[in-house]
C-alpha cells in the first residue's frame, strides 16, 4: 500500500502504553509523520507519557472517546486522515472478568465506530492492533500459535479483541477497506501502567511489598519489549498485505514465576516477597507465537534481547520514580484538565 505522504496518521490510545511507545517511536523515525493522537485518558490513559512530545508541532493530542460516534466523525470530517493505527482498548483481563460491558463497548463498538468512519471518509490503510489472546491457550510443546490458528478466546478481553478482529477482516471483505490486523504476544518496556505484571512486580520490589503470584506460577508468556512491537506494527502498515493478519512474537517464552523472580533480582530483591494466590478464572496456561510470515514479508524480527530488555525497564522504573508515584496515587489524572486550564 502506498501511503499519502500529505496525509495524517489517526493514533487512537496513543496515551497509553504502547499507544505512547508508538506515537514516540513514529515522531523519531518518521520525520514527516504528522499524527493525531485520538485518546479518551481512561484511567490507563495517562498524559504524562505525552510531556515530550505534546510541544512538537506534527503531534496533535485529540481528548474524545471512541465510543462517541459523532466524536469520531468530526475528527475524520476535518480531512487528510491517510491512516487509522488503532490500539485504543480497555487491555486488563482482570478488569474484563469484573465488568465485561466497558470491554465491548470500546473494544468492539468503539472500532466499529472507527472502521465506519475509515470507510466513509476513503482512509487508505486501516490497522487493528491485537493481541495473541485471541488463539486461546496452548499446552505445554503445542506448536505456537500461526494467523491459521483457530479463534479461541477465553476472557472477555479476548473476545472483544477478536470481535474486533473479525469486523476489520468483514470491512475489507465486504467494503473493500483495506485493513491489516496485527496480533502480538505481551509486551514490556516503559510507561506501562502498573496494573500489568511486569511494571506491578517492579513497583511492589522497589517498596518491599509482596508480589502476588497467580496459581503456580507455570503459566508461559512470550515476551517482546514494547520499541520491537511499534517497529512491527510500522512494518505491517507500510508493507502488509491489505486484508491479512500479522502475528508478532518476542520468541522468549518464559513462565511467570522465572519472570518474577529474574525482577527481583533486578531490583536487588529475593524470593521472600514471592506470595503465590488464587489463580485467575479461565487463566489462559501457555501463548507462544510465531511470527515466520511477518519476517519472510518484511524481514522483521525482534532487536531487543529479553535480559538486557528487562534490566533496562528496571533501570527506567527507577529513574521515574515520580511516574511511578503520580500513576500509584492517582495525582496523573487531573493532568490534562490542569494543562487545559492553564492554556
Ligand atoms: N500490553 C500488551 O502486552 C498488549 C499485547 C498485545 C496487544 N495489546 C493491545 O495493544 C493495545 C494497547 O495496549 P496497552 O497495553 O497500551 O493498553 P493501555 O490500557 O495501556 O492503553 C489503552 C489506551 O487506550 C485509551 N482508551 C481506552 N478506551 C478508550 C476509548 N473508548 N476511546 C479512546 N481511547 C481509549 C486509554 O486512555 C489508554 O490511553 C490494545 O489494543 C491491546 O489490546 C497489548
Amino acid at each position: 500500500m502506498e501511503m499519502d505522504k500529505k496525509g495524517k496518521i489517526l493514533v487512537t490510545g496513543g496515551a497509553g502504553f504502547i499507544g505512547a511507545n508508538f506515537v514516540k517511536f513514529l515522531l523519531r523515525s518518521e520525520p514527516r509523520a504528522r499524527i493525531i493522537n485520538f485518546d479518551a485518558l481512561t484511567y490507563a490513559g495517562n498524559i504524562e507519557n505525552l510531556s515530550d512530545v505534546l510541544g512538537d508541532s506534527r503531534h496533535e493530542f485529540v481528548h474524545g472517546d471512541i465510543r462517541d460516534k459523532a466524536g469520531v466523525g468530526a475528527v475524520f470530517a476535518r480531512g487528510g486522515i491517510a491512516c487509522v493505527i488503532n490500539f485504543a482498548a480497555e487491555s486488563h483481563v482482570d478488569r474484563s472478568l469484573d465488568s465485561p460491558d466497558s470491554f465491548v463497548q470500546t473494544n468492539v463498538l468503539g472500532c466499529l465506530n472507527l472502521l465506519e468512519a475509515a470507510r466513509r471518509h476513503g482512509v487508505a490503510r486501516f490497522v487493528q492492533i491485537s493481541t495473541d489472546e485471541v488463539y486461546g491457550s496452548l499446552l505445554p510443546g503445542e506448536a505456537a500459535f500461526t494467523e491459521e490458528s483457530p479463534i479461541r478466546p477465553n476472557s472477555p478481553y479476548s473476545a472483544s479483541k477478536a470481535s474486533a478482529d473479525h469486523l476489520a477482516r468483514a470491512y475489507h471483505h465486504s467494503y473493500g477497506l483495506d485493513t491489516v490486523v496485527t496480533r502480538c504476544s505481551n509486551n514490556y518496556g516503559p510507561m506501562q501502567f502498573p496494573e500489568k505484571m511486569i511494571p506491578l512486580c517492579i513497583n511492589n520490589a522497589f517498596n518491599g511489598r509482596k508480589i502476588p503470584v497467580y496459581g503456580d506460577g507455570m503459566q508461559v508468556r512470550d515476551w517482546l519489549h514494547v520499541e520491537d512491537h511499534c517497529s512491527a506494527v510500522w512494518e505491517v502498515c507500510r508493507k502488509g498485505r491489505a486484508g491479512e493478519v500479522y502475528n508478532i512474537g518476542g520468541a522468549c517464552q518464559t513462565t511467570n514465576l522465572d519472570l518474577v523472580r529474574a525482577i527481583l533480582r533486578e531490583c536487588g530483591r529475593d524470593e521472600s516477597l514471592v506470595s503465590f494466590v488464587k489463580d485467575r478464572p479461565g487463566h489462559d496456561r501457555r501463548y507462544a507465537m510465531d511470527f515466520t510470515k511477518l519476517n519472510k514479508e518484511t524481514g522483521w524480527k525482534p532487536r531487543h534481547e529479553f535480559e538486557k530488555g528487562l534490566a533496562d525497564t528496571v533501570k527506567w522504573y527507577s529513574s521515574n520514580k515520580g511516574w511511578l508515584e503520580h500513576v500509584s496515587s492517582g495525582e496523573y489524572k487531573g493532568y490534562y484538565e490542569k494543562m487545559y486550564s492553564n492554556r
